[in-house]
């Protein structure tokens, strides 16, 4: 969650027993960094780290989650970029585990600068994009991708991130106009890709997380829900 989910409030979240602790979204690149600084400016939260700073800036965030004596897991950071260099260039942090691409978000700042959601509009670009990350970084690649975009085919999506040889698909299965996930989403893309999938939206407790592994994710994630920095039921009876 931008401007929220730093390294100070993953170490909140070291004591719940996660396997993976994501930081950011950042802004990777002058065109998502421009449109942070415009979503700032209409009141929503944003992370403002200059461009020449972000490396170290990530690197320290890290650096204090895993110095959380409770923390083992992994950490993920999730960057806005409209071209895949700058997300190579932070996939070289030592102690970082995972780098994800953000294909997700959908404030129009980030869309007309080419960043976000705006990577799901073409299959063929998101592929081109995911390959190069793949190809030229050491870490694991998580992709999170927003489902129900009009006009996106998300079965499309899974596959062109599976055929580009990320590690993890992370899908929002946002469900317009419900409180809760769209399962069936998650389901038709188990059929459709072998990838590891990370399950999101509306997780808030034991039973909303069991929906979502037997709709067919490998794994869970959670925003909202722990937003106060606390977790509202204990991940280890999922
Ligand atoms: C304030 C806020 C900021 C967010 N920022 C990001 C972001 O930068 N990158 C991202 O991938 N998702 C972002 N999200 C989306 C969440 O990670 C999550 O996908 C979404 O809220 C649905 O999951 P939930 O129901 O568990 O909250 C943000 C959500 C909120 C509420």
């Amino acid at each position: 969650m931008a401007g929220i989910t730093n390294g100070q409030f993953c170490s909140k979240m070291s004591i719940y027993g996660f396997d993976v602790l994501t930081i950011g979204g950042y802004n990777a690149d002058k065109k998502a960094i421009n449109a942070g600084l415009k979503i700032i400016k209409r009141g929503r939260p944003e992370f403002n780290i200059n461009e020449n700073r972000l490396y170290q800036h990530i690197e320290e965030e890290i650096k204090l989650i895993k110095s959380h004596p409770n923390y083992h897991g992994k950490v993920s950071v999730n960057l806005r970029s409209s071209s895949p260099n700058p997300i190579i260039e932070i996939s070289k942090i030592e102690e970082l585990d995972i780098i994800e691409i953000n294909a997700h978000c959908r404030q129009p700042e980030l869309i007309e600068s080419g960043c976000g959601q705006a990577l799901l509009e073409n299959p063929e670009i998101l592929y081109d994009f995911v390959s190069e990350v793949v190809k030229s970084c050491k870490k694991k690649v998580s992709v999170k991708i927003r489902a129900n975009v009009s006009g996106v085919d998300d079965i499309e999506i899974a596959k062109a991130v599976n055929d580009a040889g990320a590690d993890y698909i992370h899908i929002d299965a946002m469900n317009p106009g419900h409180d809760c996930a769209d399962f069936s989403i998650i389901k038709s893309i188990r059929n459709n890709v072998d990838l590891f999938i990370i399950g999101n939206n509306s997780i808030r407790d034991l039973e909303s997380a069991r929906q979502m592994l037997s709709a067919g994710a490998d794994g869970i994630s959670i925003a909202r829900a722990a937003m106060n920095g606390t977790l509202p039921f204990d991940l280890s009876s999922v």
